[in-house]
């Protein structure tokens, strides 16, 4: 056994220990690359439609159809995400600020998913609105909890790697850090 052979194991294991735990997959980027078109989408449908109504229509079909898509292959990964992400969060803020991430999130699908179902209705045979002021109301919560999502979302993803373990063994974080 040569001298890297020995060395390298011991080498690994000191620096296992001192690395942030990396997380994150493939389906979860795909999650977070989705999330971000439909904010975008969204923006544009809610500030440039008006205005450019021939790119704004398709633009529209894409976010419902995205939305809807968006709801089904989320709703998975969240159930196992919530399973597993409160036992790896090492700070209280950060976990409470992951559950108040969570319910703007049910919110956003929520007030998304009531404004689609007088569509939804039409395609049905059904026409059906909702009162100018719930729409409004609608309209003005899917507006702020998206943008507070997509804000809650960075912070998160940027905070996450923030793990106690990321720190060398003997050092402490200093007193009153999240
Ligand atoms: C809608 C709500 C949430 C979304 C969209 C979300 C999204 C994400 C994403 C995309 C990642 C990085 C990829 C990954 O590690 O799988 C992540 C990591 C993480 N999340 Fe969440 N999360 C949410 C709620 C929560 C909640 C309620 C907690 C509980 C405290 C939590 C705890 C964590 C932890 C501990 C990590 C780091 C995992 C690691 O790197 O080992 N998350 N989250
Ligand atoms: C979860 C990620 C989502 C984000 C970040 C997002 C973001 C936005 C934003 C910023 C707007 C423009 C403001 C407004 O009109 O309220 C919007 C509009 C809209 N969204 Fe979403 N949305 C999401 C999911 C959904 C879902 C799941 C649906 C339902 C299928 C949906 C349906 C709609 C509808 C119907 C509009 C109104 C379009 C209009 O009449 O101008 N959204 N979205």
């Amino acid at each position: 056994m040569n001298r890297h052979s020995l060395t390298t194991p011991l080498v690994e294991s000191s620096h296992r220990k001192t690395m942030p735990h990396r997380g994150g997959s493939v389906y979860s980027a795909t999650l977070t690359a989705t999330f971000t078109l439909l904010l975008c989408s969204g923006l544009y449908l809610e500030f440039f439609a008006a205005s450019h109504w021939h790119a704004g229509k398709p633009i529209l079909i894409l976010h419902l159809l995205g939305g809807v898509l968006f709801t089904l292959a989320l709703t998975p990964w969240l159930v196992s995400h919530v399973r597993s992400g409160p036992v790896r969060s090492q700070r209280r803020r950060f976990t409470l600020l992951g559950w108040l991430l969570l319910g703007n999130y049910l919110l956003v699908i929520a007030t998304g998913l009531l404004m689609a179902l007088p569509a939804a209705l039409y395609l049905l045979g059904h026409i059906w609105f909702w009162r100018f002021e719930t729409t409004h109301l609608l309209t003005f919560l899917h507006l702020w909890l998206s943008i507070a999502a997509g804000m809650g979302l960075a912070f998160h993803l940027n905070l996450r790697h923030w793990q106690q373990s990321a720190l060398p063994i003997g050092e402490h974080r200093p007193q009153g850090q999240p």
